[in-house]
């Protein structure tokens, strides 16, 4: 089922979205050289909650920690741990953070220090931008794959390779909920997007081949051939004529 969102629950959504934002900037002045990932799960941690929100990834299926931080071929959901920050990592911070019942999702990538080969450069700055052509696609009567094909498109222009094993997905009372919101697909197919609906467009990119596996750890999923792999993520409400960002700088 595909819940609508009413004007009530869209506010409160957008005060989570609010939180999640204001978290991913204390985050990335906190991502030097030397700290550790689990140093910087727990300034998400408190952060969040003195702002009044709930990590809800915390125990989200299981999941031991508030924020997810992923590094270099790590894709996405690699859990906070003593490994400490090197110049040149790739690291994505990805949460959800919940609001009076309603969540958000987001994710960035950014490369520690600046200093990375010219195509790593590329793969995060090409990977924000195809979370942005998905999203110029939304709007009531647009389609699912709509999205998807716009990303793929403009990935393999770029000779990225687009993550398959995993998909954005609707969002409300839970972080996940339906739709599914494929990265690939077929323009004109799946799902036809209405005013209201929340959806949470993650495109997770990599340089080399679009094949993950999954660590023993039961969360973290790495490339294949262990290349790097970025990640960008909005949760987006479909509005009247297009759509609205909803974790991101809104005041
Ligand atoms: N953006 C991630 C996702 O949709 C957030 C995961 S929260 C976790 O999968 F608990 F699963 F880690
Ligand atoms: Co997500």
């Amino acid at each position: 089922m595909i819940s609508i969102k009413s004007d009530r629950e869209i506010e409160i959504m957008k005060e989570a979205g609010y939180i999640n934002y204001l978290t991913h900037q204390e985050l990335k002045k906190h991502l030097k050289p030397g700290i550790t990932t689990n140093e910087l799960n727990d300034i998400a941690d408190k952060f969040i909650r003195s702002h009044g929100g709930k990590p809800s990834c915390l125990g989200f299926e299981g999941y031991p920690k508030s924020i997810c931080i992923s590094i270099n071929d790590e894709v996405v959901h690699g859990i906070p741990s003593n490994r400490k920050i090197k110049k040149g990592d790739i690291v994505s911070f990805d949460f959800c953070t919940e609001y009076k019942g309603y969540n958000s999702d987001s994710a960035n990538t950014y490369i520690v220090g600046d200093e990375a080969e010219q195509n790593v450069k590329d793969l995060v700055k090409y990977t924000e931008e195809a979370l942005y052509v998905g999203l110029k696609e939304i709007k009531p009567g647009a389609k699912i794959g709509d999205i998807g094909h716009a990303i793929e498109e403009f990935a393999h222009e770029h000779g990225l390779s687009v993550v398959e094993a995993l998909v954005g997905h609707g969002v409300g009372t839970s972080i996940h909920e339906d739709p599914d919101v494929p990265n690939f697909g077929e323009k004109g197919t799946g799902l036809t997007l209405k005013k209201g609906m929340v959806i949470a467009v993650e495109p997770m990119l990599n340089l080399g081949t679009k094949e993950v596996c999954i660590l023993d750890d039961g969360w973290t999923i790495v490339t294949e051939d262990e290349m790097p792999s970025a990640h960008f993520e909005h949760t987006v409400v479909v509005t009247e004529d297009g759509y609205e960002i909803l974790t991101g700088d809104k005041k």
